[in-house]
C-alpha cells in the first residue's frame, strides 16, 4: 500500500465515526469475494439487469465513429461487462489498445492473462495497476479517441467523491471521447436489503473483508465476533444526493485493539459503529434526475441512457460539456 493509501486509511480509523474505505476491501481475497457473491446471491439483481442491457444495446452503446477508439477501464475487476466492449469494438477496428485500470493489482493481472488468452494479438494491453487519481495521471499520455468505462463503481463514492472523480474523468477526455458508467436506479427497499444483506451472508463477508486485511497486513487481532454485523437502507430523493445502503460492524461491549503496522490503537465503546465504507454509505441508488444532476455538476453532458425491463440498472453516455 502506497503511502497516500495508507493515511487514508489512518485517517478512517480516527475519525469519528470510524470508517473503513471500501477500496481497502479489495485485496486479491476480497476482488474474488465480491466477484462470486455478484455471480451466487441469487438476490443480486444488479449484475444480471446490466448483463441484460449489454445484451440487447451493447451496439448502441459503443457509438458510431469514422475513426478507431481506445479503451479504459476504470475499476475492471473481472472485467466481465467489459468483454461485450472489446467482442464489439474488435467487429468494429482491426487493433484495440485496452487500458484496464484497477487497485486490486494481483486480481487485475490474472484478469489480464485471461484476457490475453481469450484475445490475442488483436488487442494490446496496457494494465494500470493504481487508485484512480494516480492511475488517471499515467492514462494523460494514451492519446486519441477513447472510450471510457466505469462499471458497478462510481455508487461506492460519496456524493462529493462522485462529483470530484467525473471531473477528474472529464479532464482526460475531449470531444471525441465518450464516458459510459454504470449505476444502480432501483429504488424497491426490499429488493435491496434481499441483495444486499443475503441470507447467506454473502456480501457480509466481502464487507467485513477490510477487518480481515487489517488482521493479515496490519497484525492486528480484531475479533467479528465481538461486533454485529448491521446493514440498512437510506431513502433519499431529493435532487442533489441520492439513496444508499450502509454497512456497519457495532461493538457489542468496550473494545481496544492495537494495530501495529499502523502504529495506532483503537477503542469503542459499547453500542459504537465502524462503517465499512467512507462517506453516509455505499452502492449508491439514484433516481434520473439526481443522474442528471450529478452529471451536470461535473461538467459532463449526459448524452444517452439505457434501462433494463425491471429498471434496476441504468448506463450512461456522456460527453465533455
Ligand atoms: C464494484 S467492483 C466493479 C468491477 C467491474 N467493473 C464490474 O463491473 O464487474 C469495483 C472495482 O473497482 C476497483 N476499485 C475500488 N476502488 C478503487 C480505487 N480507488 N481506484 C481504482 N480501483 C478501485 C475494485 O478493485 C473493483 O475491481
Amino acid at each position: 500500500m502506497d503511502d497516500e493509501s495508507r493515511q487514508l486509511l489512518l485517517k478512517g480509523l480516527t475519525s469519528y465515526p470510524k470508517y473503513i474505505p471500501t477500496w481497502y476491501n479489495y485485496d486479491e481475497l476480497g476482488s474474488e469475494l465480491e466477484d462470486k457473491c455478484t455471480i451466487n446471491n441469487t438476490g443480486y439483481y444488479l449484475r444480471r439487469s446490466q448483463i441484460a442491457i449489454l445484451e440487447t444495446s451493447i451496439k448502441e452503446i459503443i457509438p458510431s465513429a469514422p475513426y478507431d477508439f481506445s479503451l479504459i477501464d476504470l475499476g475492471s475487476g473481472s472485467c466481465s461487462k467489459t468483454r461485450y466492449f472489446l467482442d464489439e469494438m474488435l467487429l468494429r477496428q482491426k487493433r484495440l489498445t485496452f487500458y484496464p485500470l484497477d487497485i486490486s493489482e494481483e486480481f487485475l493481472m490474472k484478469t489480464v492473462q485471461q484476457i490475453s488468452n481469450e484475445y490475442g494479438d488483436r488487442l494490446s494491453l496496457s494494465p494500470v495497476a493504481a487508485n484512480y487519481e494516480n492511475g488517471i495521471e499515467k492514462l494523460r499520455s494514451a492519446n486519441g479517441p477513447k472510450i471510457i468505462v466505469w462499471f458497478g463503481s462510481i455508487i461506492n463514492l460519496s456524493y462529493d467523491d462522485q462529483v470530484a472523480k467525473l471531473k477528474l474523468i472529464s479532464s482526460l477526455m475531449t470531444d471525441r471521447c465518450h464516458l459510459v458508467f454504470s449505476v444502480d436506479i432501483t429504488q424497491d427497499k426490499k429488493a435491496v436489503l434481499k441483495a444486499y444483506n443475503d441470507e447467506a451472508g454473502l456480501e457480509m463477508k466481502f464487507f467485513q473483508n477490510g477487518i480481515i486485511r487489517l488482521n493479515n497486513e496490519e497484525h492486528s487481532h480484531i475479533r467479528l465476533d465481538k461486533f454485529q454485523y448491521k446493514a440498512d437502507f437510506i431513502e433519499d430523493s431529493s435532487p442533489e444526493h441520492m439513496s444508499y445502503f450502509r454497512a456497519y460492524m457495532q461493538a457489542k461491549e468496550h473494545l481496544f485493539y492495537s494495530i501495529p503496522g499502523l502504529n495506532i490503537d483503537i477503542e469503542f465503546e459499547k453500542g459504537e459503529n465502524l462503517y465499512l465504507h467512507e462517506g453516509a454509505g455505499v452502492s449508491c441508488k439514484y433516481t434520473k434526475e439526481q443522474i442528471w444532476n450529478l452529471t451536470a455538476r461535473a461538467g459532463l453532458l449526459l448524452t444517452d441512457t439505457w434501462t433494463d425491463e425491471n429498471q434496476h440498472a441504468m448506463f450512461c453516455r456522456c460527453k465533455v460539456a
